[in-house]
């Protein structure tokens, strides 16, 4: 039966209940809903509405309640109730009578809703920080595991200057650590509590909301009950956060998918998160990172979603809310699962530093510290830029790599070279030469490497 029974002579059509009926989605809620209805039964208890023999009653009928469900979601879904807060408040009056039929005094399901909604987003997003911090760390494993590894680094996918591989990882551990600040951020603005604000005005009991918070574990109670049963920010948040990690997780997986390419061969992955093809026997495909990427997908149309539904909303509660949640739950799963899954790849991952060595060596990757050079020798940059362009096409010409033209070839575009270019062409000397901070030298990758170790 409907919480709303009484206004109504006609039952709900079929069809609306199924369009409806939110349980079948916000049946995740059971925890908090009952954690939320414990902690206003006692507020209800302060201002006379319960007894304390009442209050205890409840709360020993309500954590029955969470013993018998929180695993078994199948029997709150079979119930057929309108709401995971239905749900809740029928069972109650099932197992306690008329006493259960007290607890909704002064409350709203537009309060309550909000405050399950909360309560679910600070757990989750608690989560999801150890997630984050776990993929941290697996960066950081393997920067320590490849730190010297040298590749070609990349601009327009046209290999640019010569890096290291840890400084490649560190780039991401920059990535996830602005993720992990952006989320901290958001949980703290969600953390204030709902409840007690009633349907839209503010309950009409005098209860001491600031206490009721402080029950449930929020840092304070909202401040306009208006503002309060109509606010989805939180959700919106962490969907926009889930959104731009997911950029940050498919951009990681892309790198990784190219460097796992026959073309590129710059890394092996862990047969445990490949897969092979049912037609060709020679195929090792990297399914997981092509997932990662492709969630990031989904979780762009969750927000999408839930700011297009809140766009022009008037105020206070309107039935369009409740399209909040299953976004939000499939944003923060795909978040949790894509992160998780980022760490086992990044754990069993290998680098061929034969091959990243060759193809950092091929593609004219020292054509700046030619030009470099030059300008050490007293050329202006912009023309040692366009000396060293035509030194560049002649070798393309020659098929070889500028350090095996021979002197004679080299002085012919500019006579300050001598034979001491060699030296500054090699590998070596374009890594060590990017010592500044923030550079990939192996100094520098050296010591960014052991600041995230320490934290
Ligand atoms: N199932 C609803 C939701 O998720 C709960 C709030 C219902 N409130 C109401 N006034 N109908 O938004």
């Amino acid at each position: 039966m409907a919480l709303w029974g009484g206004r109504f002579s006609q039952e709900s059509s079929a069809l609306f209940k199924l369009f409806n009926d939110s349980l079948p989605v916000d049946f995740r809620l059971i925890e908090q809903d009952i954690v939320g209805s414990i902690a206003w039964a006692s507020a209800i208890t302060q201002v006379g509405i319960l007894t304390e023999q009442e209050c205890s009653e409840l709360h020993q009928a309500l954590n029955e309640l969470l013993g018998e469900t929180i695993d078994n979601p199948q029997l709150i879904i079979a119930s057929g109730a309108e709401d995971i807060h239905s749900f809740v408040e029928q069972s109650l009056i099932a197992k306690v009578g008329d006493l259960g039929k007290k607890l909704h005094t002064g409350r709203s399901r537009n309060d309550q809703v909000a405050t399950d909604l909360k309560l679910w987003c600070k757990k989750e997003g608690n989560q999801l920080l150890g997630l984050l911090t776990k993929l941290r760390a697996a960066l950081i494993d393997l920067a320590e595991r490849e730190l010297d590894a040298v590749m070609p680094g990349y601009t327009h996918l046209q290999r640019a200057q010569p890096v290291v591989f840890g400084h490649w990882c560190l780039a991401y551990v920059e990535m996830f650590e602005r993720d992990i600040s952006r989320l901290q951020d958001a949980l703290k603005r969600a953390d204030t509590c709902p409840l007690g604000t009633g349907a839209l005005a503010g309950t009409a009991y005098p209860m001491d909301r600031v206490k009721l918070a402080q029950s449930l574990g929020f840092a304070a109670p909202t401040l306009n009950s208006l503002d309060t049963v109509s606010d989805r920010d939180h959700v919106i948040e962490l969907c926009s956060d889930a959104s731009i990690s997911m950029m940050h997780l498919s951009r990681m997986a892309e790198d990784l998918i190219f460097f796992n390419s026959g073309e590129a061969g710059f890394i092996d992955l862990d047969d445990q998160v490949t897969s092979g093809s049912s037609l060709m026997p020679q195929k090792k495909n990297p399914d997981a990172l092509e997932l990662i990427r492709g969630k990031t997908g989904r979780v762009y149309g969750s927000l999408m979603g839930i700011l297009t539904t809140m766009k022009a909303l008037p105020l206070a509660y309107n039935k369009d809310m409740q399209e909040d949640k299953e976004g939000l739950f499939d944003v923060m799963d795909s978040w949790s699962i894509c992160l998780e899954m980022a760490a086992l790849v990044l754990t069993g991952l290998t680098v061929n530093r034969d091959k990243t060595l060759s193809a950092a060596k091929q593609g004219y990757a020292n054509s700046t510290e030619l030009a470099d050079y030059l300008v050490a020798k007293g050329m202006p940059f912009r023309e040692a830029h366009h000396v060293v362009g035509e030194a560049v096409v002649s070798a393309i010409a020659k098929q070889t790599p500028l350090e095996d033209l021979s002197l004679e070839e080299l002085q012919a575009f500019s006579p300050v070279i001598g034979a001491d270019v060699y030296e500054c062409l090699t590998i070596e000397s374009c890594l060590a030469k990017r010592e500044a901070l923030g550079g990939t030298s192996l100094p520098q990758v050296k010591s960014a490497l052991a600041v995230k170790q320490q934290g």
